[in-house]
């Protein structure tokens, strides 16, 4: 299995699951508090972003991915 797991949650977050660091635009840390499960947003609506709060649901946010294979890397 991976170091990190990320679960596209259908009509919902992105659940990244091990050790991650996550920075804004700038390089600078969100401070996890030692969090090793955290969702993003996908939806757009958090007031909280990039980390879900909720507000997919009530915007009802629909979203169902089934996983497929991206074309070959250009190199
Ligand atoms: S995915 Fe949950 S608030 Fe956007």
């Amino acid at each position: 299995m991976a170091a990190v797991k990320i679960t596209v949650g259908n009509n919902g977050s992105l659940k990244v699951e091990g050790e991650v660091e996550i920075v804004d635009a700038s390089g600078n840390p969100f401070g996890l508090q030692g969090r090793t499960v955290i969702g993003l947003c996908r939806c757009g609506a958090s007031k909280n972003q990039p980390f879900c709060d909720g507000s997919h649901r009530a915007i009802n946010f629909h979203s169902e991915i089934t996983a497929f294979e991206l074309p070959p890397k250009k190199v």
